[in-house]
């Protein structure tokens, strides 16, 4: 799956997203080494603090199906530049995916690239305990 597949099924799995408090839809699409995606979409509820973030219900949904080994990840907003994974998500997925490709766009077809080592350098993990 192309990088511009990729980013088609997060814009798709924002339509999903549960975002009436803060109204900013994310989705997400995470593939896995072997091909396989997952994807996912904000979701808020009434207690703002437990609001999970698009990247992490893709990161969560693939994990505790077995999945292991990612590639690549691309996450839709509908901001312009696009809008990059928070730090947490940063931490998470520096955690279970390592230096993931991160593709951040829109639905209008803009569309940017990069690593998460470059969003999230001198990160702390278990390497530090
Ligand atoms: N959000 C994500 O889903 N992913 C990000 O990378 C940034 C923020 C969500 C969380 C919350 O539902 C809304 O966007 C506004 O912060």
């Amino acid at each position: 799956m192309t990088a511009e597949q990729l980013l088609e099924q997060a814009v798709k799995a924002r339509d999903n997203a549960l975002a009436p408090f803060s109204r900013f839809k994310v989705g997400a699409a995470l593939i896995t080494s072997g091909g396989k995606l997952y994807t996912g979409c904000n979701i808020e509820n009434a207690s703002y603090g437990l609001t999970v973030c698009a990247e992490r219900v893709a990161l969560w949904k693939a994990l505790s199906e077995g999945e292991r080994s990612f590639l690549r990840i691309a996450v839709a907003s509908d901001s312009n530049p696009p809008a990059t994974p928070c730090g947490a998500c940063r931490q998470l997925l520096w955690e279970f995916c390592g230096d993931l490709e991160i593709i951040m766009g829109n639905a209008s077809g803009v569309k940017e690239s990069t690593r998460l080592v470059d969003l999230f350098p001198r990160p702390f993990d278990q390497r530090s305990l």
